[in-house]
């Protein structure tokens, strides 16, 4: 990768552009993979990447009058969610998202967003996740305890049911018995999730009403969530009591105004929200990082030296967790290759500037962290698979770094609520996998991956690859 162009700012040349008409980074003439669906999500990683190496670390794109300014600095990217964050909302496509989202914890606006998350919070702080650690290393174990030593298994599809498993195990205390049911759950949400692509189009609003297959397809995976969702919420209000999971917090919770509950539609649309945010982004991150150990041996054994030295033939707890920091550098370096969500993006609300720049109310501001974790300015050799970057000896080379080199799960106001629950569930999964298998890849198989950054950055193809049981 070529080094980028110095920053926005030292481009800066105020006396080159005199008068009143407004200034641009430089940029290319237009965003060509916003043109369509389908070539977003072919080029966009590329295209924004090839930007950044072109035009420097604030890229300006005009796409049919609309200003799209793309971030590519770590400390523009600070800025961005941290100080200026009050001056942006989500974006068009959270408020598309909201048609079959509600207004969940990821679609809302200030002041119902700050209010529904300082009511979720307490299911996600430290002592509560360390109760879903007896969970996570349960369900590491027993989804991998009926593979077949010596076939091929798509690691893909069992981390999405894995991860499935967890978040409504632990926020939900939604025990799922077979893989019947699971699958038919993992089906749902699947359809769903065609969902979010869609929101990416112009014409979004008008696309859901066509009777389409795609909208078909979509509609039946929404009522069986829906329907799922919803006899949860009956089940529990006819038996109600503290379970200590996000579920009793949200049904003992009195509505807005302080006068009654919340309504089934509230918790309906917590509760969606949390199983696609909380089961997608971490299956997706756990596939990318054992397709990396298939492909790095290395790293694979010392992963398994590690997991039999901490875990012996035992499940994993919480405790264990300090105690596999390789597991732990594994994880962190596949979030810095293969970020789950890839790009964060914000429509601006309240005119300001950045690097001198006037930036204008209604533009879209991108914060790329798939260019920014792979820019060699901050990240030597990027390309390559490292996980020692993250290794405790490390510490002085990661404290130069600047702190939003690295943002896989965002920061400020909406940052990932689900962050301390994904650290965990990446390392025990991660250490419990690779302590009982050996995982190579399929003879020709490609050595990299393909992606497919459509909403969030996942393995197009699937994960196959061959195990065996050491
Ligand atoms: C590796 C796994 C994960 C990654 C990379 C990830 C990443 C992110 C990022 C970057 C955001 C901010 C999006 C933005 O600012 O536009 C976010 C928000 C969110 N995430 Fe995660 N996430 C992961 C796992 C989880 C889990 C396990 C849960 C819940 C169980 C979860 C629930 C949420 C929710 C509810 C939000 C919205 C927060 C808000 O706006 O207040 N995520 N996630």
């Amino acid at each position: 990768m070529a080094t980028l162009p110095q920053t926005a700012t030292a481009q800066v040349q105020p006396d080159i552009h005199p008068g009143p008409s407004p200034r641009y980074p430089a940029g290319p003439s237009f965003l060509p993979g916003l043109l369509s669906g389908r070539a977003f999500r072919r080029i966009a990683t590329d295209s924004m990447t090839e930007a950044a190496q072109l035009h420097g670390d604030l890229v300006h794109y005009n796409v049919f009058g609309r200003h799209i300014y793309q971030l590519n600095h770590p400390d523009l990217i600070e800025d961005f969610l941290i100080k200026d964050a009050a001056k942006h909302h989500r974006g068009v496509v959270m408020q598309r998202a909201k048609a079959v989202l509600g207004e969940g914890l990821l679609t809302s606006e200030e002041p119902l967003h700050m209010r529904q998350r300082r009511l979720m919070q307490p299911a996600f702080l430290r002592q509560r996740i360390a109760a879903y650690g007896e969970v996570i290393g349960h369900n590491a174990t027993s989804i991998s305890t009926p593979w077949q030593s010596g076939t091929t298994v798509d690691l893909h599809e069992e981390m999405l049911e894995l991860a499935l498993r967890i978040v409504g195990k632990c926020l939900f205390d939604m025990d799922v018995q077979s893989r019947e049911e699971v699958r038919k759950v993992s089906a749902a949400v699947d359809a769903f999730m065609g969902f979010l692509p869609l929101a990416l189009l112009p014409f979004s609003e008008l696309i859901q009403r066509l009777p389409i297959p795609a909208m078909k397809r979509i509609r039946v995976g929404q009522a069986q969530l829906d329907a799922l969702i919803y006899s949860m919420i009956e089940q529990r209000r006819a038996d109600p009591g503290d379970r200590g999971d996000l579920l009793s917090m949200l049904l003992a919770t009195e509505d807005e105004e302080g006068t009654g509950r919340m309504t089934n539609v509230q918790i309906h649309d917590e509760c969606l929200t949390i199983l696609l945010a909380g089961h997608e982004t971490t299956a997706n991150a756990l596939s990318f990082a054992l397709w990396l150990i298939a492909h790095h041996p290395d790293v694979q054994q010392r992963l398994h030296d590690e997991a039999i030295a901490v875990l012996g033939t035992r499940a994993p707890t919480a405790d264990d967790y300090p105690r596999l920091p390789y597991a732990y550098a594994v994880f962190a370096e596949t979030l810095r290759l293969y970020p789950p969500v890839w790009i964060t993006a914000r429509t601006c609300e309240t005119p300001y500037e950045i690097a001198d720049y006037k930036i204008p109310r209604g533009a879209i501001l991108l914060a790329p962290q798939f260019v920014v974790h792979r820019d060699p300015r901050f990240w030597p050799d990027p390309l390559t698979f490292n996980p020692k970057r993250f290794s405790p000896e490390a510490k002085e080379t990661s404290k130069a770094r600047p702190r939003f080199a690295f943002y896989p799960f965002a920061a400020g106001s909406r940052q990932c609520i689900g962050e301390g629950l994904a650290w965990m569930e990446g390392a025990l999964t991660l250490a419990t996998i690779a302590r009982d298998w050996r995982l190579t890849p399929l003879p020709n198989a490609p050595v990299d991956i393909t992606i497919n950054p459509a909403i969030s950055l996942r393995p197009k193809h699937g994960v196959p690859l061959h195990v065996e049981r050491y």
